[in-house]
């Protein structure tokens, strides 16, 4: 199935039963950034939210807002028994310490799953999970290589298919040309996240049956690219746009649903 109907057949579920849960579905953005990235996530959330029947409040914060005056907004949100789940939306300006501000969002609230302690997890490798397992992609004894090692996808990528048995190898920007030819070769599932226009070409080799997630979201003069070109000869390759970024989003309102009902 195409994730655009993937997500259109799963959405319809989630407006079901967020309905059972009206007078605490709220969720807030926040947002300290004029990132465009951002801003085409967040709209897209916003849309989700309207559409699923949430209450989503976006709240905004001046660039110069200092660190202290953040932390002080998360305590709010997390003391705030009118709002189910928070996040925040990265990247933060340099004034901010990131690492601190997922630590200070509570976990029984913190619909990206950024916290040690949450039960959640990060909303594109998760996204991506539900999309490999709706799938039906098997993933125990398979190698898996994932492309870029950032907190946000990579790590937590690798961990989610080292936890379904999977080999994982995570290959960055310092592995050479050579070996990253030698590790997608042998790959059963290629996620790609790392943020350069088509870095995967067909210069590479893969198995037929291989199955590959770009990540990646580029805009260029006529629109998005993703980090790999169109049409590899594989099983399965996601596209972009309509393709992780949607999963992503679904994702969220997943962990939101979780803590509606008390489940992180
Ligand atoms: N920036 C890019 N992806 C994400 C995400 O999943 N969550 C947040 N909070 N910020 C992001």
């Amino acid at each position: 199935m195409t994730i655009k109907d993937f997500v259109k057949t799963r959405k319809e579920e989630l407006k079901v039963e967020f309905a059972k849960f009206k007078s605490v579905s709220k969720f807030v953005i926040v947002q300290m950034n004029e990132d465009p990235a951002s801003e085409a996530y967040i709209r897209g959330k916003l849309k989700d939210g309207s559409e699923l029947g949430v209450n989503v409040e976006l709240r905004k914060f001046p660039l110069d807002f200092s660190h202290e005056n953040l932390l002080n907004e998360i305590d709010k949100l997390n003391k705030d028994d009118s709002v189910t789940g928070f996040i925040v939306q990265m990247p933060l300006p340099k004034q901010i310490d990131e690492e601190s501000v997922k630590l200070a969002i509570s976990p029984k609230k913190d619909v990206d799953g950024f916290h040690p302690l949450s039960k959640l997890n990060p909303c594109t490798p998760q996204g991506i999970m539900n999309y490999l397992d709706h799938e039906h992609i098997d993933l125990l004894g398979k190698n898996a290589v994932v492309i870029g090692r950032s907190n946000i996808v990579g790590k937590p990528m690798a961990k989610l298919l080292l936890s379904r048995s999977a080999n994982v190898t995570v290959l960055h920007s310092k592995t050479s040309f050579a070996d990253m030819h030698r590790y997608l070769e042998n790959a059963d599932i290629i996620v790609v996240a790392v943020g350069k226009k088509h870095l995967i070409d067909d210069k590479f080799k893969f198995k037929k049956d291989a199955v590959i997630i770009d990540v990646g979201i580029n805009r260029d003069e006529d629109g998005l690219k993703g980090d790999c070109i169109n049409n590899l000869p594989v099983k399965l390759q996601t596209p972009v746009p309509g393709g992780v970024g949607l999963l992503t989003r679904l994702a969220l309102y997943e962990n939101l649903l979780k803590i509606c009902k008390g489940e992180n």
